[in-house]
């Protein structure tokens, strides 16, 4: 199959490379110059395990090419996929779906000959109808059929996730583009992966309906994770607990600093809104929604309590900026929350993360960067852990001791064990285990 993505961020670039390494012929576009550039040079723009290899290996073998150029590929292509950002619309919290229109609009000045387009992008329910009524008012005479195809990847196990997921979904109401979706995946279907065909519009709300739980589930444990602070449990027995019954499972139920990422608070976000839209308001996502983002400023004031009560004028050393291990994606992470209230609180921040600094210092402020842990610990009055990047499972706590001013550890994601810790001598906090 001849295939062009549309988009090279996060989704693009990892679904394109393994659809070529998959056998098919892929082309990624993206408006970004600057992206193309880096990646016809061999750089990737993003950190992504085993990405850069899986690259240039398909780069290596003529299956993967990377192009500004629209027109030429879209041409020539049997399937196109739309993977460009929908984000939060600025002010409504909707998703901004202009780029999405902006790209079916491109697309369709340029397909020839039978052409499915596939929107991957996380669209609300009804996209896929205006993106083909778009096409059709832009090129009446193109012979299209547009369907939906969520993608399910996380960052961090992207190439995996891909080539190994769950179940794959792809709505449509036309059977020319179930044959060409079919042979699409037909690597994965042979694999066993489960090919769920279904309408467009139930596809859409499959990946918000998906998303929307995950995050409920762990905005459920981080409440949990409270109230075993006030009544001295544990909440990581808890989960345990509830997590070996089958009905329940045993995974997202992790207590934390509140989900973030590219993904959970706008898709959250973005599904109450539809759900208003249309007079049947998702009660449960709406209170997900304010209980999380309420939660990332309270976990600044759990560290200015653990610091006294009080951090003006005091050092506090952040670890992990990113919303999440083995990506460098700061979008919506936690840590922006926790540090502002920091900052608000008068603390002197220096923070550290193995692959988000350089994303960070564009979206947060007031803070200075170092180059190691140890490094942004010292004459720290308090250490918080914000993100479980592996680098901060086994530190060096009698160093960190000996160059800290005070040894209080705020482990934000329950990394350690309070025995450990306050053997060697610190004062330590944690998430939902107050013993
Ligand atoms: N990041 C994830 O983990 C993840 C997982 C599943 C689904 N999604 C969804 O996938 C979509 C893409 O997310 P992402 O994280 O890859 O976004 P991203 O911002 O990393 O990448 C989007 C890319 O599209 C490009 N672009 C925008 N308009 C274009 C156009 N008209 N022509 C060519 N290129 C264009 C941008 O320059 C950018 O490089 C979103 O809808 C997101 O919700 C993301």
């Amino acid at each position: 199959m001849k295939i062009t993505m549309i988009g090279a961020g996060y989704v693009g670039l990892v679904s394109g490379v393994c659809f070529a390494d998959f056998g098919h012929e892929v082309t990624c576009i993206d408006k970004d110059a600057g992206k193309i550039e880096a990646l016809l040079a061999g750089r990737i723009p993003i950190f992504e395990p085993g990405l850069e290899q899986l690259v240039a290996e398909n780069v290596k073998d003529g299956r993967l090419r990377f192009t500004t150029d629209l027109a030429t590929s879209v041409s020539q292509s049997d399937v196109i996929f739309i993977a460009v950002g929908t984000p939060s619309r600025r002010g409504d919290g909707h998703a901004d779906l202009s780029y999405v229109y902006d790209a079916a609009r491109e697309i369709a000045a340029h397909v020839t000959g039978f052409t499915v387009i596939v929107t991957k992008s996380t669209v609300p329910v009804g996209t896929g109808d205006e993106v083909e009524r778009i096409m059709r008012e832009t090129n009446p005479s193109a012979d299209i059929a547009v369907v939906s195809n969520p993608e399910f990847l996380r960052e961090g196990a992207a190439i995996d996730d891909f080539k190994r997921p769950d179940r794959i979904v792809i709505g449509l109401n036309d059977d020319r583009a179930r044959v060409v979706m079919t042979e699409v995946y037909r690597p994965l279907y042979l694999n066993q992966a489960p090919l769920l065909f279904t309408t467009r519009r139930t596809s859409e709300l499959i990946k918000y309906a998906g998303n929307a739980f995950l995050a409920m589930k762990i905005t459920f444990i981080n409440e949990m994770a409270d109230l075993c602070e006030k009544v001295g449990a544990n909440v990581q027995e808890v989960a345990r607990g509830i997590g070996l019954d089958g009905r329940i499972g045993a995974k997202f139920l992790h207590a934390g600093p509140g989900y973030g990422g590219s993904c959970f608070p706008k898709d959250t976000l973005a599904l109450v809104k539809t759900a208003q839209d249309h007079d049947s308001p998702v009660r449960l996502i709406e209170t997900t929604v304010a209980v999380n983002d309420n939660r990332k400023r309270a976990m600044g004031r759990k560290v200015i309590a653990a610091a006294g009560g009080d951090v003006r004028g005091k050092k506090v050393a952040v670890l992990g900026l990113t919303f999440k291990p083995n990506t460098d994606d700061m979008r919506d992470s936690p840590a922006i929350a926790i540090i502002q209230a920091l900052n608000d609180g008068g603390a002197i921040v220096t923070g550290y993360d193995p692959e988000g600094m350089e994303n960070a210092r564009h979206v947060i402020d007031g803070i200075a960067y170092a180059d190691s842990p140890y490094k942004a610990a010292e004459d720290a009055d308090v250490l918080v852990i914000v993100t479980e990047w592996n680098e901060f499972r086994a530190l060096n706590l009698d160093r960190l001791k000996a160059s800290m001013k005070n040894p209080v550890l705020v482990d934000l994601r329950n990394i350690y064990h309070r025995d450990e810790v306050t053997k060697h001598g610190f004062s330590y906090t944690s998430v939902g285990r107050p013993d």
